[in-house]
């Protein structure tokens, strides 16, 4: 039984002082999502890290939104995964639609870093999804496969029960214009499919959540389908109202 999965990205929104005060307002909620037997977590901006781990709920899950391959040295701007450590960060999305436009992140490099973060014990988000013009052409399948296929290459299946898949439709990513939830299941289950080809009977046990404007009123759609196990949420995740409504829900 897989466990269902709120995970809010908070892309590049919040000052530390804002991420304080969501951290200090989301114990009552993080404790109703827990006490349903749902996890819950945010991904604030790497500044915004420590002061809501350290003024959340402890069992609210901190993930950073991108991180380094390497440990140390001499790369500019980056982040390392010891760094994240240090601060009690244990998980980490990788291959967001954004930075794989705007930062150049490829689903082999996102590979690497899978590895190494597999490698110190921690939880890879990854996320893959089609351009409007790919799913125009009818060739999301092909297009999603080959990122899960890459990104995901080389892990043995303990390693891969260990990776939550995203999939985010890019067309529908702050557009308000949402998969309706028939599109998403179909990619979510042909993803579990192409999952059990890689790793055999444990693509089970992989959690695979949808993406792409996710608000409070369409989330529970989502939740009937068999394959598809929670949500990774950008707008909507950033107010607290609209945070609770999410898990509210999800819990149905
Ligand atoms: P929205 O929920 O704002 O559409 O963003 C989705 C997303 O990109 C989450 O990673």
């Amino acid at each position: 039984m897989r466990k269902k999965l709120l995970l809010g990205n908070w892309k590049m929104n919040k000052t530390p002082s804002e991420a304080k005060e969501f951290a200090l307002g989301s114990k009552d909620m993080v404790e109703y999502a827990i006490s349903h037997g749902i996890d819950v977590g945010v991904a604030p901006t790497f500044v915004c890290l420590q002061t809501v781990k350290e003024n959340a709920d402890p069992r609210l899950i901190v993930s950073a939104q991108n991180c380094n391959e390497h440990d140390h040295g001499a790369y500019t701007g980056e982040i390392s995964i010891p760094m994240l450590q240090e601060l009690g960060i244990d998980w980490v999305i990788l291959g967001h639609s954004e930075r794989r436009e705007y930062n150049g992140e490829t689903s082999e490099k996102c590979n690497e870093k899978i590895k190494a973060l597999l490698a110190a014990k921690m939880h890879p988000v990854y996320c893959c999804g089609e351009s409007e013009a790919t799913f125009e052409k009818g060739e999301t399948k092909k297009w999603v496969a080959e990122q899960i296929r890459v990104g995901l290459d080389g892990l043995t299946p303990e390693e891969a029960k260990e990776v939550v898949i995203a999939y985010e439709p890019i067309w529908a990513i702050g557009t308000g214009k949402s998969a309706t939830k028939e599109i998403a299941e179909d990619t979510i289950g042909f993803i579990r499919r192409t999952l059990r080809e890689m790793f055999g009977p444990v693509a089970a046990d992989i959690r695979i959540l949808y993406g792409g404007s996710v608000k409070p009123n369409n989330i529970a759609e989502y939740m009937s389908e068999e394959d598809i196990d929670g949500a990774l949420v950008g707008g909507a995740s950033l107010a607290l109202d609209s945070y609770k409504g999410l898990i509210e829900g999800l819990v149905g």
